[in-house]
């Protein structure tokens, strides 16, 4: 697991029910936690590069600030079009952090 890459402490996750931009890199993520299970995806909006990461959780899902596009935090998939999908980043908590494979 060498190429994942602390994206932030597990003290630093957001809360149940939100999301929170973490900068790794200089590249902006979308921290998710979904019912206490935390998902990660690029924090770029693939519909017109709206901040993820500041957008809110409604029916599981990231929707974005900027036109509420709602995407799903396990495929990046939403329901308004389909060609338009966030990048999910494989990520897992374990040692009191957050890693991604970036
Ligand atoms: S920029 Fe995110 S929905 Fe339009």
């Amino acid at each position: 697991m060498s190429d994942f890459v602390r994206i932030c402490s597990q003290g630093e996750l957001p809360a149940a029910g939100t999301v929170r931009e973490v900068t790794v890199a200089g590249r902006a993520l979308c921290v998710a936690n979904v019912d206490g299970k935390i998902s990660v995806l690029d924090g770029t909006c693939p519909h017109e590069g709206g901040p993820l990461g500041e957008g809110s959780i409604e029916g599981g899902k990231v929707v974005c600030p900027w036109h509420a596009y709602a995407f799903d935090v396990h495929t990046g998939a939403n329901d308004e079009d389909p060609d338009v999908n966030a990048v999910v980043i494989e990520a897992t908590v374990e040692d009191g952090e957050l890693r991604g494979k970036l």
